[in-house]
């Protein structure tokens, strides 16, 4: 399946595994390369320790090409000069113009890749020598910093950026999903939400048993809710009791919120949180697992069960060649 998304990276199925923080392992990064994809670990909450005891763990399991994302609202070069001492070969921009980041990154000898949110911050990005550009839909899950569907901002975005690689993100999680991104012109599709079912993945069981209950239905869009953390950026999440509540008491302001500063849970690293806090459920996190910020996009309705990540990746391809050949 040889697209130019996947030459410029050197895989050989169009899959990328969504960055997708506190629900992202090195196993599951690993997995992904292995079945031929390309893993993507978030490490921008981290220190350079962090980031490069992540890499190594990585490398150790994998020869495969995959790739680091960072987050241009809390920028920091030492994460990614640590990705570089790493030999990190991708580097994945998310949420914010990233013009010093990708110089710096592509000097190192990355491969970089920007998640645009509209034809406008694309071309940007690739004026500025991003390699690639993933294109955020709408329907994704986690943050999401645009307001256009994955159907429209697709095609709009390969049209606008010529001939750089489009990956197509946001509410794909089968292989009828990726043969329609390719067929929008996408050069792989940015798949999240299907992943946080995989087998490697850290979130906590009882959120993986509420995507698998959920349906396309159960999300919610959401401008500044569980900004704990991380204010001012828009997120998609399921709807549960904290979201419910807040819509209950008319979508009130931060401050006026209901249950706002009552502890419901805590979580290892971050310790206490409250309902409102911008954090990722995982197995080490006790409390009211169901209040909290269950991130995932609207193509919920597709995760059906626990499976490894390679049995996502090959089905996915298998499904996607039933469709269009490649
Ligand atoms: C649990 C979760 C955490 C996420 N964290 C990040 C992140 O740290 N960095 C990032 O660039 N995108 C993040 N995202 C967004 C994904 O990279 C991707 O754009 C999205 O999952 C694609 O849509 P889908 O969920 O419908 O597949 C996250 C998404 C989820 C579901």
């Amino acid at each position: 399946m040889p697209t130019r998304f996947c030459d410029l990276v050197n895989i050989k199925l169009p899959i990328v595994l969504a960055p997708m923080g506190g629900a992202t392992t090195p196993e599951l990064v690993a997995a992904v390369s292995n079945a031929g994809g390309l893993g993507l670990a978030p490490l921008w909450r981290g220190d350079a320790k962090d980031v490069k005891d992540f890499v190594r763990r990585v490398k150790a399991l994998t020869d495969a090409p995959f790739g680091v994302n960072l987050n241009m609202d809390f920028p920091s070069m030492e994460q990614l000069d640590a990705c570089l001492e790493e030999g990190v070969p991708v580097i994945s921009l998310f949420w914010g113009r990233a013009p010093d980041f990708i110089a710096h990154a592509r000097s190192g000898g990355a491969k970089v890749i920007f998640t645009a949110w509209d034809s406008e911050s694309a071309v940007e990005a690739v004026d500025h020598g991003a390699h690639a550009i993933c294109a955020q839909g709408w329907e994704a899950g986690g943050h999401v910093r645009g307001t256009v569907s994955t159907m429209a901002l697709v095609p709009t975005v390969v049209d606008a950026v010529g001939e750089t690689p489009v990956i197509a993100a946001g509410g794909i999680a089968d292989g009828r999903g990726l043969a329609a991104a390719m067929a929008l012109g996408a050069s792989a599709a940015w798949i999240g939400t299907r992943f946080l079912s995989a087998k490697e993945t850290c979130i906590h069981p009882d959120y993986v048993a509420r995507l698998i209950d959920a349906c396309e239905t159960d999300t919610g869009y959401y401008d500044d809710l569980f900004d704990g953390g991380w204010p001012n950026a828009p997120h998609r999440a399921l709807q549960n009791s904290t979201t419910k509540a807040w819509e209950a008491a008319g979508r009130p302001k931060q401050g006026q919120r209901p249950g706002e500063g009552a502890i419901v849970a805590s979580t290892p690293g971050r310790g206490e949180l409250d309902r409102y806090a911008c954090t990722t459920p995982n197995t080490g996190t006790t409390g009211d697992i169901e209040a909290l910020s269950m991130w995932c996009g609207q193509g919920v309705s597709m995760v059906q069960k626990v499976q490894p990540a390679a049995d996502i990746v090959h089905e996915i391809a298998h499904e996607a060649r039933k469709i269009i050949s490649f």
